[in-house]
């Protein structure tokens, strides 16, 4: 270990130029490097942890063993005070007085916890996503935290993965406009405000290609793969200006992402020319060894380093061997500086030379705002989707007595869902709570819990047969415990456990009709729950807004329109299934001999309560020339009673190009809220190269002559592109 340096003599200079708020921030980022040693150096380039811990995968660290040098730390507490306690040490017991990055896991809000990402990709409006995001980059930095390791924007195909409530589904364009969205509303115009923090792409990249859904293993993407489905949310992210990305656990078919050189320096560093830093996941440095790429924890650290990852997330590989390595002339000095200077300067941008400590303020004056709320809760309404609704039995009529049965009924820790930083179940409003306050004297609400989550014990069942006879309509509120999901959770089928289905299957004989409620973290398998559903309603982990949207989705007040960004399989062996699949040589044959090969619910579906009727698409052109402009048209029409908002998704479709296509590729979507009676026209402003082109295996974009289809819904049109 390293000594921490007390020495605050800088050789008789009062104010050297990096203490300067007025000059440059790459001079000052130059004049600090110039004047740092070997190990000052070195310990920018670590990361520990501080404070409370209670991710059970990450272990804690005591306080004071931390030296004033450090770089970064996990801040784990939920007030400045003891940020503040380190800070100053660091600025005023270090020689050169470089404050230390606070980062943390701010995934889906601080406090005020809003909905899981993958029920945010089905609101599909991603100016709320920003906003929410502020009100967590506010509360987190308000509470000492300048950085926050999201979004994350790993697409994935596999619900039994549990990240797949991290990520914003399976495509690659959404998961890159909600990455886009929440990048801003984390560092908003200048990360020197003090609200906004530091967003961390992650991670980088390939993760949500787990085989088989297991968590921390082996990914095989081809390079047109790596290209086609996992590069562009980050290319979208780097463009918007975040500021760091995470190097991922994962294996890329031989080379980790850890220590892979191609992804870290060649393409984002060189080609995309980002110049922030790469931190890694936690050990991902040591773990390099366990996956057989490094003998030790030097040459891991050697490995890491020279591919490009510049923050060593507590291996302590970096802070024990890049001195060394460095005088053993194994690591070039440029490179050292280059990784201090990437470090430096995203400090020097959070203004933390400048403002080091966080300001005191009180719970009620950070936490929990009434505008905050409001997003979480408008968010966590615009997630929800209404899978079904046969007969329109939804919405209740007001008087209908309602039975709540199930497990998540009066929950409120699960419907927190993974990550849910700070969050505490006294914030959340139940389903129950949410349908007390919804109906009222209106109607009356019977509730019992019939089962638990997981388990064998069927002793609930006769109560909530008893309760459902008593009333008109089952509320059958199932679902996933938020450990169900996130990191190291990954379940081996998705659908609910059986003892959940067999509640249903009970209640069913009671001749009731059954509206299916599901919170959960990932697509579920739902092939033998919903021919007992007459309606099924899924609202994810809503965080605090809990059962009050889906109460006014209940009662009709709100009229959902939440779209699935992620398939639904009609049983877990189809997996993978995703909608943007390859073309196939045989689409007539190839099916399952034993169950449909269709999905049962398809990326983009959710039910209104009202109708839309689109109208025909109209292109400004229908032969178009490289460099010229294209725009599209398609008008929709509110045909039903209520207000209601549609989101329109725009595909495009090439049906022959020098190497194979997915059969339908999301381009751009749009969600605008539509009258009783009105007709909006949604207009996509087609750019040729970026919609039309492709990539290759090496990220080279091509645009080739020939026909292409642009479609919404069952409609598409044929657009020529000539030479
Ligand atoms: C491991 C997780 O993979 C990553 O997403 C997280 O940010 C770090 N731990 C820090 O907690």
């Amino acid at each position: 270990m390293l000594h921490p340096y007390r020495i605050t003599d800088l050789g008789g200079e009062k104010n050297p130029l990096y203490k300067d708020p007025k000059a440059p921030i790459e001079e000052r980022v130059n004049d600090l490097v110039a004047r740092m040693t070997l190990e000052e150096k070195v310990l920018q380039l670590n990361q520990y942890t501080l404070g409370r811990n209670n991710n059970v995968n990450n272990m804690g660290e005591e306080v004071k063993k931390l030296p004033a040098e450090i770089g970064s730390v996990i801040y784990f507490d939920t007030d400045a005070e003891l940020r503040n306690g380190l800070q100053r040490k660091a600025m005023e017991e270090s020689r050169l007085g470089i404050p230390v990055l606070f980062g943390y896991d701010v995934i889906h809000g601080f406090r005020t916890v809003y909905p899981i990402s993958l029920g945010q990709a089905c609101s599909w409006n991603p100016g709320l996503v920003e906003q929410a995001c502020a009100v967590a980059a506010q509360e987190a930095r308000m509470s000492g935290v300048d950085w926050t390791f999201s979004p994350m924007i790993d697409v994935a195909h596999d619900g039994r993965w549990g990240r797949v409530a991290e990520g914003y589904g399976e495509d690659p364009y959404t998961n890159g406009v909600f990455c886009v969205a929440s990048v801003k509303g984390y560092q908003g115009d200048t990360l020197a405000d003090e609200r906004r923090v530091a967003a961390c792409l992650k991670h980088y990249v390939g993760y949500g290609a787990s085989e088989a859904g297991r968590d921390y293993v082996y990914t095989e993407i081809s390079k047109q793969t790596l290209w086609d489905t996992y590069m562009l949310p980050y290319e979208m992210g780097v463009k918007a200006g975040a500021v760091t990305l995470m190097s991922a656990f994962n294996d890329i078919s031989g080379v980790p992402a850890s220590a892979n050189r191609y992804t870290m320096t060649e393409i984002l560093k060189d080609r995309w020319k980002h110049d922030g830093f790469v931190v890694s996941d936690w050990g991902a440095v040591e773990q390099l060894v366990n996956q057989g790429v490094a003998s030790s924890k030097k040459e891991a650290s050697l490995k890491a380093f020279q591919a490009g990852m510049e923050m060593d997330m507590m291996s302590h590989g970096y802070d024990k061997y890049l001195a060394d390595l460095l005088k053993e002339g194994k690591i070039p000095e440029e490179r050292l500086n280059d990784a201090v200077r990437r470090v430096l300067r995203v400090k020097f941008r959070l203004g933390l030379f400048d403002n080091p400590y966080t300001k005191k303020s009180t719970e009620e004056e950070r936490f929990l705002l009434p505008s905050s709320l409001e997003i979480a809760g408008k968010l966590a309404e615009e997630s929800v989707v209404l899978l079904k609704n046969e007969d329109n039995v939804l919405p209740l009529s007001a008087s209908a007595k309602i039975a709540v049965i199930g497990p998540i009924g009066k929950n409120k820790w699960n419907l927190l869902g993974s990550w849910s930083g700070h969050g505490r179940d006294g914030d959340v409003v139940s389903v129950y709570e949410g349908l007390e306050a919804e109906f009222k004297d209106k109607s009356r609400l019977l509730y019992a819990k019939g089962c638990d989550f997981e388990g064998e014990d069927e002793s609930g069942f006769a109560e909530a047969v008893a309760v459902a006879k008593q009333s008109d309509v089952i509320l059958l509120c199932l679902g996933e415990k938020k450990t169900w999901s996130g990191e190291n959770a990954s379940r081996s089928t998705l659908a609910l456990p059986q003892i959940q289905e067999k509640l249903a299957m009970e209640l069913q004989k009671t001749g009731k009709p059954i509206i299916l409620l599901l919170s959960n973290g990932r697509p579920l398998e739902l092939n033998r729950l919903e021919p007992v559903s007459k309606a099924i309603v899924e609202i994810w982990q809503p965080g605090v807004a809990g059962g009050k949207p889906i109460a006014g989705i209940l009662s009709g007040r709100i009229n959902p329109s939440g779209k699935l960004a992620i398939t639904f399989p009609y049983s877990t062996g189809q997996i993978p299934i995703y909608y943007n699949q390859r073309k196939s040589g045989r689409s007539h044959q190839g099916f399952y001999q034993d169950i449909t090969s269709k999905p049962l619910y398809p990326f983009g579906h959710g039910l209104s309560y009202t109708e839309f009727e689109y109208g025909a698409i109209t292109p400004s052109a229908t032969v178009v020339k490289r460099g010229e402009k294209l725009t599209v048209e398609v008008p929709v029409t509110n045909v039903g009673e209520r207000d209601g908002a549609e989101t329109v998704l725009w595909f495009i479709s090439d049906p022959y190009s020098s190497i194979t296509r997915p059969v339908k590729e999301l381009k751009f979507f749009d969600k605008q809220l539509i009258k009783a009676g009105d007709t909006k026209v949604f207009r996509f402003d087609v750019d040729l190269e970026r919609d039309f082109g492709f990539v290759d295996e090496n990220g080279k974009r091509f645009l080739e002559a020939g026909e292409y289809y642009i479609m919404v819904k069952d409609r598409k049109v044929k657009i020529e592109l000539v030479d």
